[in-house]
């Protein structure tokens, strides 16, 4: 007998209730309530607790199969799974429409397939006839890649343990529904209840699943969401933060690290792995600049190079204007602070715009000391040269404080061919060909940035 609860739940955490609520006691999101049916009985997610395994066992009577990884070929996307994707696993691969996960998906099905790996590739958002038209743009045709238009999980479920394929993708959990579940496609029940079910299939079969889910950046659209907790890996496809790239990055992931980040660029011949960020960020760059510096970040264990530029001007009347794009601006005003205080620079009648090259956005305070060198160079028109690295965070007395990962900046630095790093005091590099130079304190900057 299947019984339907009216219940409401919370779009952003997933917080229940049988009322509505107008704030979420978990989450303290406000108007985030949606109205759901929940149903007891048959379908309900505690069905698929077993996974078709006897019962208890002790731990070293598990036998893992061999080849537990299925290893793309696409770099960029291998290193966020983790090294590949793990047999049996379920990957959600949330972003904004038009960012590009079909197309993504579509490359991991033609690489998998080349290798002689069946994929199976599941669509309730197109027709057969769109997705062929893309992989002829993304020149796949291999013939290890079967496609399908369908919806009901039901019948996903029983196509996967049909044909056995090493891949499927399933395009999207919006579209996806299950008989019985009194609300429509892509609603909050829907999308768990769907979700649960292919888990259950995922994990039985062995077979690998990517759910692609779209998700607004306020996560609204929450069904892709409620899976989070459910799902092995959550895997993001966005642009924001790196506005010239397309950046994939792991949210969670019980297979492999969530600090990596894969980094494509969108062209007409589909997804392109960016190998090299640094180098086609700071393509063009002169020799000798004003109001410029060069600052290595880090994302995850990967070091990117970033110019900073800054442009300072008296003002003549009114209040100075201060624009920052790319930094925080707090960050920014206190940086101001250090160097007003710390090495008298009069920048109260000045306006200043800090602005990060590639519309790229820092929150490392391992940027500080490079910000404060830019506006320095402007603000006195000394060039900086553009083969010097700064890296350093600022303490409110002027000290330059430790950062973290500093050998792995000073080797992308060294790598890219600048030729002098300068760091914080009492920093242990490990040995390098770069000219180091150690600063203890925000007035010594004066000295590296001559005339
Ligand atoms: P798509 O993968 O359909 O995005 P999503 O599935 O996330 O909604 O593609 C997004 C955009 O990428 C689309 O506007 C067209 C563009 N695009 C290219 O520029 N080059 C290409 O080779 C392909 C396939 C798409
Ligand atoms: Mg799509």
């Amino acid at each position: 007998m299947v019984k339907k609860i009216n219940i409401f739940s919370c779009v952003s955490c997933g917080y229940e209730s049988n009322k509505w609520l107008g704030k979420c006691p978990s989450c303290n999101e406000w108007n985030s309530f949606v109205e759901d049916a929940k149903f007891k009985g048959k379908h309900a997610a505690g069905e698929y607790r077993n996974f078709g395994e006897t019962g208890v066992m002790a731990l070293p009577e598990i036998i893992l199969s061999e080849e537990e990884r299925i290893k793309t070929g696409i770099i960029e996307a291998d290193r966020v799974f983790g090294g590949g994707i793990v047999k049996g696993s379920i990957v959600l691969l949330g972003g904004e429409p038009g960012i590009g996960k079909s197309t993504l998906a579509l490359m991991l099905a033609g690489k998998t397939a080349e290798q002689g790996c069946k994929v199976l590739y599941i669509s309730g958002e197109e027709s057969l006839a769109q997705i062929k038209m893309r992989a002829d743009r993304l020149k796949i045709s291999s013939n290890n890649i079967f496609l399908v238009t369908e919806t009901a999980v039901e019948k996903i479920a029983a196509l996967i343990e049909k044909e056995k394929p090493a891949l499927v993708i399933i395009d999207s959990i919006q579209t996806v529904y299950k008989d019985g579940v009194d609300s429509v496609a892509g609603s909050f029940t829907q999308v768990r209840e769907s979700g649960a079910h292919l888990l259950y299939t995922a994990k039985k079969t062995g077979v690998p699943i990517i759910l692609i889910g779209h998700v607004t950046k306020d996560g609204m659209i929450a069904g892709p969401k409620t899976l989070e907790h459910m799902v092995d890996a959550v895997i993001y496809f966005e642009s924001e933060k790196y506005l010239q790239f397309r950046i994939l990055r792991a949210e969670k992931n019980r297979f492999g690290s969530t600090n990596e980040i894969g980094i494509f660029e969108m062209t007409d011949e589909g997804l392109k792995e960016v190998k090299s960020p640094s180098k086609m960020l700071l393509e063009n760059l002169a020799d000798e600049k004003t109001g410029s510096s060069i600052v290595t970040v880090m994302e995850g264990t990967r070091a990117l190079m970033l110019e900073i530029q800054a442009l300072t001007g008296r003002r003549a009347y009114g209040t100075p204007q201060r624009t920052v794009t790319g930094i925080d601006y707090n960050r920014f005003l206190l940086i101001l602070a250090i160097m007003e205080r710390k090495i008298e620079l009069s920048l109260e009648s000045q306006d200043i715009f800090v602005n990060v090259a590639g519309g790229i956005k820092v929150n490392e305070t391992a940027a500080d000391l490079a910000v404060a060198a830019a506006i320095y160079s402007s603000f006195t028109e000394r060039p900086v040269s553009t083969k010097t690295v700064f890296m350093g965070e600022l303490g409110l007395d002027g000290e330059v404080r430790q950062v973290k990962h500093l050998d792995l900046r000073i080797q992308e630095a060294q790598r890219l061919g600048f030729n002098k790093c300068v760091i914080p005091a009492k920093s242990k590099p490990g040995k390098t060909e770069m000219n180091i130079v150690m600063i203890k304190d925000i007035r010594e900057i004066a000295g590296i940035i001559r005339q």
